[in-house]
């Protein structure tokens, strides 16, 4: 028979455990709540009448007290967490898409050309967009009073004076040719270089002109460079960019720099030169210019032009895209339309 002395033993028992872990929590709720204390209450039939009152009592009081420890240490250890739906994977759930920009379409093209140049030899070379009138102008022999020099054409930023004091003139370069004198400047032949870059020059914006667009420029110096290598070369780049079967045709034309000077057609890679609206029912489309390094030009880089002859290019990167791709306003390339760029994912 159960006595008052087992209820304070388990008393005593259940104030000594200790409780530190989840396990041991667990541990106390079976052997005294579920366990010990249980039976203690089994026993309350057969105590004496007169001493069920004291021992009943006795027997809630060390059930309060092991609730009250249980309960204390819960708070502090924590109950076991409840699967919750975070962290939980809905295999269902469609795919959330990953987004990624696009190479843009200018990017592309002056890669391309790049590349084209770069497997015949040529090296990549880049100049400042803000330059003097000596390497934009003067040194490309251009005459002082060439009318590229006057201010419907080119963004000055500081204006020096008349004469020689002109080729101290700064501005935003107009052209990629600057990056020639650059390189001759600083390089003996032989030079084989491609120069990409931004270049500026004050026009209104429209669908077929911009302020602001790209060149890229070429140059090969080299003893006996020939007209002839110049043609070869440009028809091999040619057929790199628009297709095997394009032909090229060179017509005469003048700049300053290069003499003799000439303008690079390609046949028309839309209609294969029977006619349509890209190359004006002519069969073919304008796409660079060209020539043989002006003798003047390699004097004013101290080359020799005795010993040394060089053909360079020159080509705007817009216009090679828009052909290439069928795009018909330039404002496209700077408007960062998605849908616009976006057709570029897969070239
Ligand atoms: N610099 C010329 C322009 O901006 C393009 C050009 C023509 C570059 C002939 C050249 C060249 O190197 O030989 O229109």
């Amino acid at each position: 028979m159960a006595s008052l002395n087992d209820v304070q033993g388990v008393q005593k028992e259940a104030e000594d455990f200790v409780i530190e872990t989840r396990e041991q929590l667990e541990e106390f709720k079976r052997t005294f709540i579920k366990g010990k204390i249980g039976a203690l209450f089994q026993e309350i039939r057969n105590v004496a009448p007169e001493d069920k009152k004291t021992f009943g009592a006795a027997i809630n009081n060390l059930k309060n007290f092991a609730q009250d420890k249980l309960k204390k240490h819960q708070a502090s250890i924590g109950r076991p967490k409840k699967k919750s739906a975070q962290g939980v994977v809905d295999t269902t759930l469609p795919v959330v898409p990953h987004t990624l920009g696009t190479v843009h379409p200018l990017t592309l093209t002056r890669n391309r050309i790049v590349e084209i140049f770069e497997r015949i030899g040529f090296n990549v070379s880049e100049g400042p967009e803000v330059e003097d009138d000596w390497h934009n102008f003067s040194a490309l022999n251009f005459p002082h009073n060439h009318p590229a020099r006057e201010m419907q054409d080119t963004f000055f930023i500081e204006k020096q004076g008349q004469g020689e004091d002109k080729n101290d003139d700064i501005a935003l370069r107009t052209h990629t040719s600057s990056v020639q004198i650059r390189v001759m400047e600083n390089q003996e032949p032989p030079i084989r270089t491609l120069s990409p870059g931004r270049v500026f020059r004050n026009e209104a914006i429209s669908a077929r002109a911009h302020c602001v667009f790209h060149q890229v420029e070429g140059l090969y110096v080299d003893e006996n460079v020939s007209f002839a290598d110049m043609k070869q070369t440009l028809y091999h780049f040619s057929k790199e960019m628009f297709g095997k079967n394009t032909k090229i045709r060179l017509r005469p034309s003048y700049f300053p720099f290069t003499e003799p000077s000439a303008e690079v057609d390609v046949t028309c890679f839309i209609c294969g030169g029977k006619g349509c609206n890209i190359c004006k029912y002519s069969g073919w489309v304008e796409i660079m210019g060209c020539g043989m390094v002006d003798p003047n030009v390699l004097a004013n880089c101290n080359i020799d032009p005795e010993k040394y002859t060089g053909f360079a290019f020159g080509m705007g990167i817009e216009r090679i895209a828009m052909l290439k791709y069928q795009i018909n306003d330039l404002r496209l390339f700077t408007e960062n339309d998605v849908r616009f760029l976006r057709q570029f994912d897969k070239m």
